[in-house]
């Protein structure tokens, strides 16, 4: 595990977005998993920034998102469709980009097709990951399997209540979604988390001071031998 502790979330930022330019330049990163929520915003500003400047290309490769809201469609500007389209989709050209349908008609079966394309695209060279402040990692809730894969879960009542930013009144967050299982995110042969601001300190004690257990999701990334952490002092203040 490397860790890296910076003063800020905006050197967090940079730092891990240097870290992914870095990657997908040198070749290494033909399918890269992309995480939503308010950690990675300013890393998809600054690769974006790159791009725009030529120096950075993302046209060979093919994204993963982690996750999407059961019954929001992509139109819904609280979606995660519509998250990745507006800070990233909307201005950074991927070969091909891919997020699990929320509005599928047979959501069971979105789940496992989601896990064959990730196989049939060769598998996650580098996932980014945020961390809940419950330890989550995509939408794996405490208690989520280590041999888990995408499918169907149920949001606990705190991420529900820390995503409610994005919708026009709490209760409109939706009560499922579709995520990567984290078995799916273990096999990506690299790990990026992003933990920032005290409201992850905790989270973040666990996931790494504490046992490898379910009940703190990203302790499981304790046993990946390539991983990376990029936190601000804030959100190491508990290591
Ligand atoms: C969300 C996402 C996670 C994300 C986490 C933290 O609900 N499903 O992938 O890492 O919660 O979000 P934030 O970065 O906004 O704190």
């Amino acid at each position: 595990m490397k860790l890296h502790i910076l003063s800020d979330a905006k050197a967090v930022s940079a730092a891990a977005a240097r870290h992914i330019a870095d990657r997908v330049q040198a070749g290494g990163v033909k399918v890269i998993g992309l995480a939503t929520g308010r950690s990675p915003i300013a890393i998809y500003e600054l690769l974006s920034a790159e791009v725009a400047a030529g120096r950075l290309s993302f046209a060979d490769v093919t994204s993963f998102n982690l996750d999407e809201y059961l019954g929001l469609s992509a139109e819904n500007s609280a979606s995660f469709h519509a998250f990745m389209q507006r800070h990233f989709f909307s201005k950074v050209p991927l070969l091909a980009h891919h997020i699990p349908d929320g509005m599928a008609q047979n959501p069971l079966a979105e789940a496992e097709a989601y896990e064959a394309k990730i196989l049939a695209a060769g598998g996650i060279d580098l996932q980014l990951l945020g961390i809940g402040s419950n330890g989550h990692i995509g939408f794996n809730e405490p208690g989520s399997a280590h041999d888990s894969r995408t499918r169907i879960v149920t949001l606990a009542e705190s991420t529900r209540i820390a995503n409610a930013t994005d919708f026009a009144a709490a209760e409109d967050v939706p009560h499922y979604a579709l995520t990567m299982g984290i078995a799916t995110i273990m096999s990506a042969r690299e790990e990026v988390l992003i933990a920032t601001g005290p409201a992850k300190a905790q989270a973040l004690r666990a996931a790494i001071k504490g046992p490898i257990s379910p009940d703190c999701p990203a302790s499981v990334l304790q046993s990946h031998p390539n991983l990376h952490i990029f936190a601000d002092e804030c959100a190491a203040s508990l290591l």
